[in-house]
């Protein structure tokens, strides 16, 4: 091999050694993926050596639209030579229509928008206007929940790991267990402003309510007069075969929460969405929730070039019929290996596959990844591994990514499992 190449390989692992994170270089290494990420295309991403690695990550639902979408890079561009970020004191156009936009496809009675730069924001700007609205405190989560890692978004999500160092959180946030109602019921009390849950949750192993749940959740807070948000950051925008998650189960939250995809895999931004009745403090204080870099021209033209894309592309319509395929497949070869998979589950192309023990997942991902199909387990619960391609992936590609994976668990049962 070119050893110049090599040698850059080798200079920016020692950049990420001495001045970025040793561990994380190590860790990228030890997952098979220790080479520099070049160019993407598609449901492709490329490093600096040529290798071609098909994307079943989707960088956590980023990637809806695929790496580098002609017409959303087009966009960025144009938008880019004239006008990249918001002077915040003129009409900022692309804004506008974005709101607007979100206005008329978000379900329910949601209608104003609020940008920023990642789900986490999105987060922390709901739960301070729920705050603000019911003028309360106690916020409720479930167990297992991922909603970032800030300081507001941390204390509504689930892992300890993650959590316990920075002890004490936001007080008067609390958790109940995911799809319990009766323990939320208890929860509630004259403190509580909000409810906070993910539809379906992701980082915590690909879980899935039972169908009535958050419509039962829905009428409690509605009773209760305390607000539902609802975090679509990873499952919104087409990923599980509708536009949005909670309209599976027929539910419109008082906040949305989107992120990840909305930027088109091109720029980063994230929205809270909520209705005019939970807006009115912001009405009355306009400048009381703000953003520097949030709502910029460039990463609106993204966001609105995404939301065409999602819909002229009909991607919520290919993420339902690559999911089945591709679910039925999974399940199929959890028969073959039950001693290695312990579940296959998932709705459109939001899939996870539960391994009987945490240690076969890295094995799993790290195979994938030397047979060039990228993969990764849910942050929460590392012994599923999650299959969030891009929404664009075709039949042909799912099959190469199944015959990887299959081969890729063989492997680990040999390794594994002594007959
Ligand atoms: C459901 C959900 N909410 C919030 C977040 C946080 O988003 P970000 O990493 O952009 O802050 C994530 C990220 O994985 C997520 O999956």
């Amino acid at each position: 091999m070119d050893t110049a190449i090599m040698d850059l390989n080798q200079e920016i692992l020692e950049k990420y050694k001495n001045y970025y994170n040793p561990s994380l270089a190590r860790l990228l290494k030890f997952s098979g993926y220790a080479t520099i990420e070049t160019k993407g295309e598609g449901v492709y991403i490329i490093d600096h050596l040529g290798n071609k690695f098909l994307d079943c990550h989707g960088g956590f639902g980023v990637f809806a639209a695929g790496h580098c979408h002609p017409k959303i890079i087009e966009a960025v561009k144009k938008q880019l030579e004239m006008l990249p970020l918001s002077a915040k004191v003129f009409l900022n156009k692309p804004l506008a229509e974005l709101a607007e936009m979100l206005a008329k496809i978000t379900p329910g009675n949601l209608q104003y928008s609020f940008f920023c730069n990642s789900g986490a924001e999105a987060v922390e700007g709901a739960l301070k206007l729920a705050r603000l609205y019911t003028k309360k405190t106690k916020i409720i989560s479930a167990l297992g929940a991922f909603h970032g890692k800030t300081m507001g978004s941390l204390s509504v999500s689930g892992r300890e790991l993650y959590k316990k160092p920075f002890e004490p959180l936001i007080p008067d946030f609390i958790q109940v267990p995911f799809a319990d109602l009766e323990n939320l019921e208890k929860a509630i009390d004259e403190k509580t402003a909000a409810v906070i849950l993910e539809p379906i949750q992701g980082e915590g192993g690909i879980i899935f309510p039972p169908q009535n749940y958050l419509s039962e959740v829905r009428k409690l807070c509605t009773d209760k007069k305390i607000l539902l948000i609802i975090d679509e950051i990873q499952t919104g925008l087409g990923r599980t075969g509708k536009m949005f998650a909670c309209e599976h189960f027929q539910i419109a939250p008082d906040i949305m929460l989107l992120g990840k995809a909305l930027g088109g895999g091109v720029m980063p931004i994230g929205a809270f969405i909520g209705t005019k009745e939970v807006w009115q403090p912001f009405f009355e204080a306009p400048l009381i929730h703000t953003s520097t870099f949030g709502g910029s021209e460039l990463a609106c033209i993204a966001g609105l070039e995404a939301l065409k894309v999602i819909q002229e592309e009909n991607l919520p319509q290919n993420a339902k019929e690559q999911g089945n395929y591709l679910l039925t497949k999974l399940k199929e070869i959890k028969e073959k290996y039950p001693q290695i998979i312990a579940e296959a589950r998932g709705l459109g192309l939001m899939i996870g596959v539960e391994m009987v023990k945490e240690g076969y997942a890295g094995g799993v991902i790290f195979e994938m990844a030397r047979q060039k199909v990228i993969g990764a387990y849910t942050l929460n619960m590392p012994k599923v591994i999650r299959f969030e391609p891009p929404l664009i992936i075709k039949k042909e590609e799912i099959d190469f990514a199944l015959d990887v994976f299959e081969k890729s668990i063989s492997k680990v049962q040999k390794q594994f499992i002594k007959n």
